[in-house]
């Protein structure tokens, strides 16, 4: 169905080519005069120099041949040349019974369907999940789900660090507390056990105590450098080892990604592209890309047009090693083949923004990836504490994701007893849904690319921009719908009628919106333009709602009305906390 916007900007075009201007003048933007008018169309602006006519001139042409109009209500012209738009209030009801109609709400789905890899989450083996990886997970769950909204295929994949010197760690750790375990002994033969020699609590009490030892004692760390160069090469103890710490950690890392809403489709991991290093290797070696630089193998990716260094890309370091790089390379070797899809997308810490430069421009250099295939990088800020500083715990620590997502429940249980509006029995199951969208709206409401301030009583309150704030304008939503079902009422009775007062229309016209809401988050990659939406929306909603009777009102046809349009409602809402990654309940 064609948007809004679309329609008035065709009468306008019509009418501008009509009164003989080119009919791309016909434009239309919401009005940065909400006293004054809707909408507006500054085309005669623009074309003022073209015509070298004054611009009120050529507005007054365009207004003449208007006529009698399906759409507008109003079309004024104003000095210097502006022309102010109200809607039709039939138009606008008819329009909204329309979207009412529509599946996807009239969001338009994308021609040619793309196939697109999301690179996120990107959790650390056996290291415990932490609020630096809290971002990644919920921006790229919401970009995931905005895009198969617009129909893309979308596929979202994990990466699992799990071959780096983390790993080598552990092993050399366990060898230093229990040498006698049967991965250590070079001479057995034999199946090893099923049952990891460690659980969970204890791995990632492991990691921490080893990754801390490395740094100070020398040969320590040098043995975990064997370790890992072992592992690489397919050494059976070590591999032994490092399945049981995948299946611990693995198992762990999906509870807590549930309980954040996120999910992948692939669990591939940073080992998986190990097999496609050596022909990538020994290619870009052949076509005379990699070259040796003391003693490590590199790729140039420098730029003539570069206003800053930008260091070759490392492939092998000098003992044949590979790195963060080389996997991120191989990596692309294999989705490639697997999917041959039309972009990559990868949602880091922008931190990495450099490392995403020297690979993609390396992929492209050695011919990795068709021309046509995007390789993108949505780089995302730092998480800070009230003090500005890096998320830490009371005491200074690094803060566990499971603990700071406590915390928060905990306050979210808090408010809600307080309000008592639900039984104590649903309390804790109701602050885990609020909680849950306390946290993600705090952090998608801002722009990715930008710091935030983690602030837990502001992201809990009720009122203001949060996520309880959206949640509770669903719910009382709900709670009207349902008691007029109690009532006996037919919520899909009757039809949407014109509005009978500015709080509705303003409500009907925002509602309006979300179809380009949804198309240019997708384009931009920018769920909070979502948030920044469903705010609106739910602003516009509750003054309505304190402005009109609803279900105290007699006439019958109006009070269907009402109750369409607060179904409508509810879906905007709805649909559009889905596509951030968090749900409403049905009581708060
Ligand atoms: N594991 C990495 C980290 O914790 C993030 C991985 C991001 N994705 C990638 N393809 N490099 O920093």
């Amino acid at each position: 169905m064609k948007k809004l916007m679309e329609q008035m900007a065709e009468e306008l075009s019509a009418a501008f080519e009509k009164a003989g201007y080119d009919p791309s003048y016909g434009r239309v933007t919401v009005s940065n005069r909400p006293d004054l008018c809707e909408f507006q169309c500054n085309g005669a602006m623009a074309g003022a120099k073209a015509y070298k006519k004054a611009p009120f001139m050529i507005a007054d042409d365009v207004v003449a041949n208007l006529g009698e109009s399906r759409v507008f209500s109003m079309a004024e012209v104003v000095k210097p040349g502006f022309i102010n738009l109200k809607v039709k209030e039939e138009f606008l009801a008819d329009y909204l019974e329309e979207m009412s109609g529509d599946e996807k709400l009239s969001v338009a789905e994308a021609e040619t369907p793309k196939t697109i890899i999301i690179d996120y989450g990107g959790p650390n083996v056996a290291k415990p999940l932490h609020v630096g990886h809290l971002r990644s997970a919920i921006i790229g769950e919401s970009v995931k789900r905005i895009g198969r909204y617009v129909g893309h295929k979308v596929i979202g994949d994990v990466h699992l660090g799990d071959w780096g010197l983390q790993m080598g760690l552990i092993i050399t750790e366990l060898k230093h507390r229990s040498p006698e375990l049967v991965y250590f002994d070079e001479n057995y033969t034999g199946e090893y056990p099923s049952e990891a020699p460690f659980t969970i609590s204890e791995l990632e009490e492991i990691y921490p105590c080893a990754s801390g030892r490395s740094k100070t004692d020398e040969e320590y760390r040098n043995e975990a450098l064997e370790a890992t160069h072992l592992l690489q090469q397919g050494n059976r103890g070590y591999m032994a080892l490092w399945n049981h710490i995948m299946q611990v950690s693995v198992t762990d890392l999906k509870r807590n990604y549930e309980n954040l809403n996120v999910s992948f489709d692939l669990w591939k991991k940073e080992s998986d592209a190990q097999p496609y290093i050596p022909d990538m290797v020994a290619k870009m070696k052949e076509q005379g890309f990699a070259y040796e630089d003391q003693g490590a193998l590199v790729v140039d990716v420098k730029e003539e047009s570069d206003t800053k260094e930008i260091p070759p890309c490392m492939l092998l370091k000098s003992d044949g090693a590979s790195l963060y790089t080389t996997t991120d390379l191989a990596t692309i070797v294999e989705r490639v083949k697997l999917f041959d899809p039309d972009e990559i997308l990868y949602v880091v810490d922008k931190r990495q923004e450099l490392h995403f430069i020297q690979v993609f421009r390396c992929a492209r250099k050695t011919g990795l990836v068709k021309d046509e295939t995007k390789l993108s990088f949505l780089g995302f800020g730092t998480m800070n504490g009230k003090d500005g500083k890096p998320f830490k715990t009371r005491d200074g620590g690094v803060m566990r994701l499971e603990n700071l997502i406590a915390d928060i429940n905990e306050e979210m249980y808090r408010k809600i007893v307080e309000n008592r509006s639900v039984k104590d029995k649903d309390a804790d199951e109701t602050a885990k849904i609020v909680g849950l969208s306390a946290i993600k709206y705090g952090d998608l409401s801002n722009q990715a690319t930008k710091d935030y301030i983690f602030d837990v009583d502001r992201f809990t309150s009720f009122e203001g921009n949060t996520g309880p704030y959206i949640l509770y304008t669903i719910v009382r939503i709900k709670s009207i719908l349902n008691r007029y079902m109690e009532e006996g009422g037919d919520v899909d009775a009757g039809r949407i009628l014109s509005a009978v007062n500015e709080s509705e229309k303003n409500l009907m016209l925002q509602l309006t919106g979300f179809a380009a809401t949804v198309e240019s988050a997708f384009e931009e990659k920018a769920p909070h333009k979502i948030c920044a939406y469903i705010y609106e929306v739910s602003n516009a909603f509750n003054s309505f709602y304190h402005e009109t009777k609803i279900l105290s009102e007699e006439n019958q046809a109006q009070k269907e009305s009402f109750i369409r349009l607060l179904v409508l409602t509810r879906r905007v809402l709805e649909t559009s906390i889905d596509l951030l990654g968090f749900s409403a309940p049905e009581r708060m």
